[in-house]
């Protein structure tokens, strides 16, 4: 059969991973996806700057809506970024010309998801975007195939790499927030706008993606609660310690009797417990079903090859013709009051 043609917006750090897996793995891909791939058309802001992998068989484009709605591209990649402007825009325009999408942008679709989603679904297309949530930890696959016989009754998950190195710094060298919140900056961990990271937004966007995933319902991050760890000391985590809890900033949505609570807050964990376990920039998602039980997914929430290898994984999805659409319905969304400092069994 013709190979699925691949277009690509943004050419940074996701961008340039998956242009080398494609490059890498030629013959893996196509027999995974039951065809070849073919990268033809790609767009990033800067035409001349050196990015690490030979890109001269690809048409460039200065404008990333050309890559988006060229006639030799069956599936638009964005990988640009942004909760709107050109990614938003030049995803829709795909859509409109009849392409598949596959995205990373957690910000995106955080805030238009739902729409984009219904848009596609509305024209016969599908988005993709299993790197969104967690990075390289297969996560939105994990719920929508290999617990399709499960209803789910709990996720939760530390989904920022940023913050749970932050607060494993502020533990093992006894050092205040500010010191190593400087600290991230320098060593480069920390998002453009940092609030994202330590306000606990960005994990609050994955949280809504994921928790919309996991209970089929309508992604709502304004429904999210989130506190962030700019407040946590020292001394509290300490104390938490004395009584063998550690704190991380951890997403939970769960089903209860008054609708979807969804919370991103600092947590009292037990230290000995699989998320209590986790240091450094790691992720872990904890998944809980009625036939399955617990399961415990970890890994890279970020990088190079983690988050390419997802990008990956929804192009085979769709050279592999799954169509179905991902989100659900919409659902009574709980608000709480008191977003919790509690533990977590
Ligand atoms: P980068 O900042 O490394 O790359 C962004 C790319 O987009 C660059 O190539 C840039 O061009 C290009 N770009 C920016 N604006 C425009 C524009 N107006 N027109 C055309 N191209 C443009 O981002 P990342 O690769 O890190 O992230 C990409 C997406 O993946 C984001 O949505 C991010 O949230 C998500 N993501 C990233 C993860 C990571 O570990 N990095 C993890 C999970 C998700 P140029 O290079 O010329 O400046
Ligand atoms: N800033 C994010 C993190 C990047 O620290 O997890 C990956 O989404």
């Amino acid at each position: 059969s013709s190979p699925l043609r691949l277009g690509i917006a943004g050419l940074g750090t996701v961008g340039i991973g998956v242009v080398k897996i494609v490059q890498k793995h030629v013959d893996l891909l196509a027999r995974r996806s039951g065809r070849d791939l073919a990268i033809t058309a790609i767009s990033a802001r800067d035409r001349m700057k050196n990015r690490d992998a030979d890109l001269s068989s690809y048409r460039w484009e200065a404008d990333p809506m050309a890559v988006a709605t060229a006639d030799d591209v069956d599936v638009y990649v964005e990988l640009i970024g942004g909760d709107d402007g050109i990614a938003r825009d030049s995803i829709e325009a795909a859509l409109r010309a009849g392409k598949d999408v596959v995205t990373a942008n957690k910000a995106l679709l955080a805030m238009h998801g739902q729409a984009l989603a219904e848009l596609a679904e509305s024209l016969g297309r599908v988005i993709r975007f299993e790197a969104a949530v967690a990075g390289g930890i297969p996560v939105i696959k994990t719920m929508t195939e290999s617990l399709a016989g499960n209803d789910v009754t709990r996720v939760m998950g530390v989904m920022n790499g940023t913050c749970n190195y932050i607060l494993t710094r502020m533990e093992s060298a006894g050092l205040p927030y500010e010191a190593v919140f400087e600290e991230a900056r320098q060593l480069g961990y920390l998002e453009a706008d940092p609030t994202l990271d330590v306000g606990g937004i960005d994990a609050g966007h994955k949280l809504a993606i994921l928790s919309a995933i996991a209970f089929g319902t309508r992604v709502d991050f304004g429904a999210v609660e989130i506190e962030g760890i700019e407040r946590v000391s020292i001394d509290d985590i300490r104390r938490a310690a004395d009584l063998g809890y550690r704190i991380k900033l951890l997403g939970v949505a769960q089903m209860t009797a008054r609708g979807l609570e969804q919370r991103m807050s600092p947590c009292l964990v037990p230290a000995d417990s699989p998320l209590g376990q986790l240091s450094g920039g790691t992720n872990m998602v904890v998944v809980e079903g009625d036939s399955v039980g617990q399961i415990v997914l970890r890994g890279a929430g970020a990088g190079e090859g983690p988050t390419a290898s997802a990008v990956m994984s929804d192009i085979v999805e769709i050279a592999r013709e799954v169509r179905l659409p991902v989100f659900g319905q919409p659902a009574a969304q709980l608000t709480l009051a008191q977003p919790a400092r509690t533990a977590v069994p």
